[in-house]
Parts: C-alpha cells; sequence; structure tokens
C-alpha cells in the first residue's frame, strides 16, 4: 500500500524549517488534517521568524525546535524533547543543506578547492543525515509505516555529472544517498516499516539557489509550494521496496 493511504493521525518532523523548501513543508502539514503534530527545527530565530510566527497560529499542531544539526549533542536534545510530546514518528523530511553563505561559494575549479569548506560541506549536508537516522531509530519503532527523507540533488549522481564543478556540494550529496542507503538496509531489520529515500526538488526558489538562477528556464524554476505539493506526491507514493532510493520530484528513480 502507498504510505500515503496510512496517513492518519501522523505525527511529522521538518529539519531545517527555517525558509525555503523546509518551511513550505511545514505550512503545507500544518493545515493537512491527517497530520497530527509537526515538529519543525530551525537554527537561529534570526531566519526562522516566519516559522516562529506559525506557533501563535497553529499553538497546538506546531512546536518550534533550536537545533545546530552540525552539533550531535543539540539533535539528542531535540529527539528528547520530541519524545517527551509523542512516542512515534510518520514523516520526518530533513531539508538542512548548504550550498553558499557569506564566507565560501561553490568552486567552479580545482584552484578553489579548499580542505575546510569541504569539511563544511560534509558536515551539513552528509552527516547531519546520518547522525538523525541515529537518533530517530526509537521514534520509528512502531508498527505504522513511515517515511524518513533526505533532501538531496540531482548533481549528487555520478553517472549524470557531465559539466563537473561543485565539487563539495556534489560530493557531499553523493556521500549523503550513500549514508541513507546504508542506513535504508539496516533500518530494513530493525524498523522495517520505515522508508529511508533521498529527493531531489527540482530547482526551487530559495535563498540557495538564488544566485545560480539566472541561466534556469522560467518553467525549470519551482516555486517552493509547487516544489513542496511535488515532493509531498513522491513521499505519499512510496511503498515497500522503495526504501534506499533516490528519487527526482517527477518520482522517477535517478541514477547512482
Ligand atoms: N533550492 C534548490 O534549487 C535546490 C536544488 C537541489 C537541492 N536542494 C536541497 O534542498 C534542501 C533545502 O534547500 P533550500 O533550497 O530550501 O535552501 P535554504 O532556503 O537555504 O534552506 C536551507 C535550510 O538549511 C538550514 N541549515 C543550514 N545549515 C544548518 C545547520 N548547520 N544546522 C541546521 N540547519 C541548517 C538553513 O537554516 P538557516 O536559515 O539557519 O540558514 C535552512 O533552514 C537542501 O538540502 C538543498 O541542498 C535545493
Amino acid at each position: 500500500m502507498a504510505f500515503g493511504n496510512t496517513l492518519s493521525s501522523a505525527n511529522a518532523l521538518i529539519i531545517g524549517a527555517s525558509q525555503g523548501i523546509g518551511l513550505g513543508f511545514v505550512k503545507k502539514l500544518l493545515v493537512d488534517s491527517r497530520i497530527n503534530k509537526v515538529y519543525a527545527t530551525y537554527r537561529q530565530p534570526a531566519s526562522a521568524q516566519e516559522l516562529i510566527a506559525l506557533k501563535n497560529q497553529y499553538a497546538d499542531k506546531l512546536t518550534c525546535l533550536s537545533v545546530d544539526i552540525t552539533e550531535e549533542a543539540q539533535i539528542a536534545t531535540a529527539i528528547s524533547e520530541i519524545q517527551a510530546g509523542v512516542n512515534k514518528l510518520h514523516l520526518v523530511i530533513n531539508c538542512v543543506g548548504i550550498l553558499h553563505d557569506d564566507t565560501f561559494q561553490p568552486e567552479k575549479s580545482l584552484r578553489q578547492i579548499n580542505s575546510e569548506n569541504l569539511l563544511r560541506y560534509f558536515q551539513v549536508n552528509s552527516i547531519a543525515s546520518i547522525l538523525l537516522a541515529k537518533h530517530l531509530l526509537p521514534l520509528f519503532r512502531h508498527n505504522e509505516p513511515s517515511v524518513f527523507a533526505s533532501i538531496s540533488a540531482k548533481l549528487a549522481s555520478i553517472g549524470d555529472n557531465k559539466i563537473g564543478g561543485w565539487y563539495g556540494y556534489r560530493a557531499s550529496k553523493t556521500a549523503l544517498n550513500m549514508f541513507m542507503r546504508t542506513a535504508a538496509i539496516e533500518y530494513g531489520r530493525s524498523s522495517p516499516q520505515t522508508l529511508i529515500v533521498t529527493l531531489h526538488p527540482g530547482t526551487t526558489d530559495t535563498q540557495l539557489s538564488r544566485p545560480f538562477q539566472k541561466n534556469v528556464p522560467s518553467e525549470k524554476l519551482f516555486s517552493v509550494e509547487h516544489c513542496v505539493e511535488q515532493l509531498l506526491i513522491v513521499i505519499e507514493q512510496l511503498k515497500e521496496g522503495d526504501s534506499g532510493e533516490f528519487f527526482s520530484w517527477d518520482g522517477n528513480k535517478l541514477p547512482w
């Protein structure tokens, strides 16, 4: 049975919900009557004002938690706070990711390779998700179907890499895919009702893609709302046997 058909009184957790795709998921799930509770994490209040304001409107449904995903202790604390409220999660979506910030940009050439920046990419884009898989296991160990999705990127595909560049972002998303594929195998034994997948959202209009949108045709640049709608369709259609796979926004599997 497709995951979406099993959704009722479900508890969801969106990681990286301060802005962009993560915030879009929170807004959509808050108005979905099949969802009972929404837990949403943010790193810093400065970029999470819109999320935090939603609390006024959805006081009973939404809980906001502060988590820097590169700090394992903060992940563990947030999971304990969730466990104080619910004993199971049905849908977890990790939307955390970094491509650029005030201090660094994706590398166009080998000349720009810098080990500190590479480590940052891996810490945020790859390692965070496997730490989540470690700490979330107790909340997934129940007998109802559940999904743990991480937002990856088509750029992670080794087979599809024809244009090069963006070394750290690409490789960190490839590592994310491998971490999740491996976790899917272990969860298959310890929490067999949980499907673990990675998803390519398509180029979506957020602060992450904004500096790189000029060559993207308008029909290929998704709004956050459209991206979230498409990804939720993919998630809802997931079924037994899909765990460990890498899906695009249109539901097709992507090459590793
Ligand atoms: N937009 C696209 O075109 C596109 C394409 C392919 C893949 N993706 C992937 O989609 C996901 C969502 O991206 P987006 O476009 O929505 O970007 P975004 O608007 O920049 O959102 C990224 C989120 O990650 C959070 N984050 C970054 N570092 C963190 C840390 N150390 N701890 C906790 N949270 C942290 C950010 O929090 P702050 O607000 O605190 O910075 C923000 O909530 C990412 O994994 C991205 O790689 C996006």
